[in-house]
């Protein structure tokens, strides 16, 4: 996720860029850069660091520029934080600024290279720099048109070139909005950055390409079939804005699931090959000589580590220890295994301190984190990122269920390197994974159901969560959000072990979240609880016709795979602690004495 603006009018743009950018920081803050009309040429400041520094800089070089430019916060999905990678990016007379991912980036790469373009960075943007000069003949908006059809991918962009009268803005998967002004229109990626300039704002649609000029917009298909501007008036207050509307930041990163799944799977599938593009550092021979898996992580993302015991067990044959990484110190790493950290920080220091640890006793070591160039990735020969853009909420939410994304296809690349799933096997399920995104919009749309249910036992005195197989771990999960955030006691359990002591604690003021979309033991589990007193709240497949006999409450999931399904209940456990912590009007940002990353053992 990063951000981009643009401007174009009667003042100065530098200054605005500079403006809407800051009100822009929460989506990308590792680097930033402004391109700007001047003299019939383009300026472009850019750096690694902070959009404050930068100004700097550019205030230093007595503010260069016209009135018209764009710019561009990133929080880095391809190549790490640097000046070289840092947007715009440049060819020729033409600038860009990007927000998404291109797919198909190494071919176009390799296109264009032959064709005699010069790549400066690292990153997937840089194509529509070179694809657009290439087709730029004084037409901006038929070249930004052409260069697109070329491209697979989500996309958010703003194009400038130095003899053109106008801007030009496309948008597919990726946020864009234009805010139309007094002889001046601006353009972002998200609402507040508009907000003190206009409250007058058109979203783009998916597909959409504009014309920006000062005093209007001109919209079309990528086929040139004009479509008419729909201006919405705003009403929100400026801090409202930022969370995009939301309340909370948390209940924003729920709702930004299905865009961070869909990011995480982008440009990694292979159809064709039923198989998985990962950067693994080890070849398929290596793959196939592992003989375990040892996992490191810490709190939510140590429940995403669970999982992958259960995934990796069936999808690639390969036994997996997870260890909470402030105990590894205690423990033994055997040979031939593949060392796993899972970070979303990639700064959590027990996680950092074990890997160091293990990692000279293992075969290779890969991570799996948030945050590219983050230290982590200093530590291990490969990373595999999640790309959720920032996540401001303590709790973890979107970042945890693009964890689980990211193992699942970790699970398939080494079940295909190690001959455990054949392409057919394969291919089913990554056919079955790019439905998942729609999946978890289903149930977001379930908010309702779920928020009455969690406001009628906001005054419980004591939660559980029970599930097993996959569910196991978002039973732990669901427990550890609602400690977290609504600060009610509560307790993850597989539910074969409750008879093992727990069952003591069950009481009528103890509702019971089971988790049965995997399974039918779980039934048992719930009249044991139900006999006791308890109400349970079931989270079910569609159309499971048993589990409104047993439970109190159902919340009924699309039906899907087993592993899949352990994102939708994700989704639900989430909520119903969201909606309890809201109900008891708790700081649900900011839980007391917790942090997002935690860099001290
Ligand atoms: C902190 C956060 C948790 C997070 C844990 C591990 O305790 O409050 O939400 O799960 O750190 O963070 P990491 O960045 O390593 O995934």
């Amino acid at each position: 996720m990063c951000g981009i603006v643009a401007y174009i009018g009667d003042e100065k743009a530098g200054p605005i860029l500079f403006d809407t950018l800051k009100r822009l920081e929460y989506r990308g803050y590792d680097s930033a850069g402004v391109a700007v009309k001047s003299d019939g040429a383009i300026e472009v400041i850019k750096s690694a660091g902070r959009i404050a520094d930068l100004e700097k800089v550019y205030m230093a070089l007595g503010s260069p520029g016209e009135s018209m430019g764009i710019g561009h916060t990133r929080w880095a999905t391809h190549g790490r934080p640097s000046d070289r990678n840092a947007h715009p990016h440049t060819s020729g007379e033409v600038a860009i600024v990007h927000n998404g991912i291109i797919e198909n980036y190494l071919d176009l790469r390799e296109l264009l290279t032959e064709m005699g373009y010069e790549f400066q960075s690292e990153t997937d943007s840089e194509v529509l720099a070179h694809l657009i000069n290439f087709y730029y003949q004084g037409d901006l908006l038929s070249a930004v048109s052409r260069a697109l059809e070329r491209v697979e991918g989500s996309y958010a962009i703003a194009v400038l070139a130095a003899s053109s009268p106008y801007l030009v803005c496309a948008r597919k998967d990726s946020p864009l909005v234009l805010g139309r002004g007094e002889g001046a229109t601006y353009v972002a990626s998200d609402v507040p950055a508009l907000l003190p300039y206009t409250k007058d704002v058109i979203r783009m649609k998916d597909g959409e390409i504009a014309c920006v000029y000062d005093d209007r917009v001109e919209l079309r298909d990528l086929a040139g079939v004009p479509h008419a501007a729909e201006v919405e008036r705003i009403t929100w207050d400026a801090d409202a804005a930022e969370r995009g509307g939301y309340p909370h930041f948390m209940l924003k990163e729920i709702h930004e699931q299905p865009r961070a799944i869909r990011e995480t799977i982008a440009g990694r599938i292979s159809e064709i090959n039923g198989d998985v593009r990962l950067p693994l550092g080890m070849s398929d021979e290596e793959t196939a000589s592992l003989e375990r898996v040892t996992i490191i992580a810490c709190g939510t993302s140590y429940h995403a580590g669970m999982l992958a015991r259960y995934l990796f067990a069936r999808a690639a044959g390969l036994p997996v220890d997870v260890e909470v990484a402030s105990e590894f110190q205690h423990l033994q790493v055997r040979p031939k295994t593949l060392l796993l950290g899972i970070t979303q920080s990639g700064e959590t220091a027990d996680t950092l301190m074990a890997l160091k640890k293990a990692k000279t006793c293992c075969m290779r070591s890969l991570a799996i984190t948030n945050v590219v160039g983050s230290t982590v990735t200093e530590l291990v020969n490969a990373t595999i990122y999640t790309r959720c853009g920032p996540e401001i909420g303590v709790a973890a939410t979107k970042t945890f269920t693009s964890q689980l994304v990211a193992l699942i296809l970790l699970a398939v690349r080494l079940g295909r390197a190690r001959g455990h799933l054949t392409p057919d096997q394969a291919r089913k399920m990554l056919i079955e994974l790019t439905k998942l995104p729609g999946l978890v919009q289903r149930v977001l749309e379930k908010r309702e159901e779920i928020r009455e249910i969690a406001e009628a036992y906001a005054d419980a005195g004591c939660y559980f969560f029970i599930g097993r197989d996959y569910l196991y771990p978002i039973s732990l999960e669901g427990a550890l959000k609602m400690k977290e955030i609504a600060y009610i006691p509560s307790e993850g359990y597989a539910g074969g072990e409750l008879k093992h002591g727990p069952l003591a604690l069950i009481t009528d003021n103890t509702p019971v979240v089971a988790l049965a979309t995997c399974g039918r033991k779980i039934q048992s589990n719930i009249k044991e609880v139900r006999a006791r007193g308890a109400d349970v709240i079931a989270l079910a497949s569609e159309g499971d016709p048993d589990i409104g006999k047993v439970a109190s409450v159902v919340i009924e999931l699309p039906e899907t795979r087993p592993v899949f399904s352990a994102v939708l209940c994700t989704v639900v456990v989430q909520l119903l602690a969201y909606y309890t912590a809201n109900k008891l009007g708790l700081p649900i940002d900011k839980p007391r004495n917790l942090a997002k990353c935690v860099t001290v053992e």
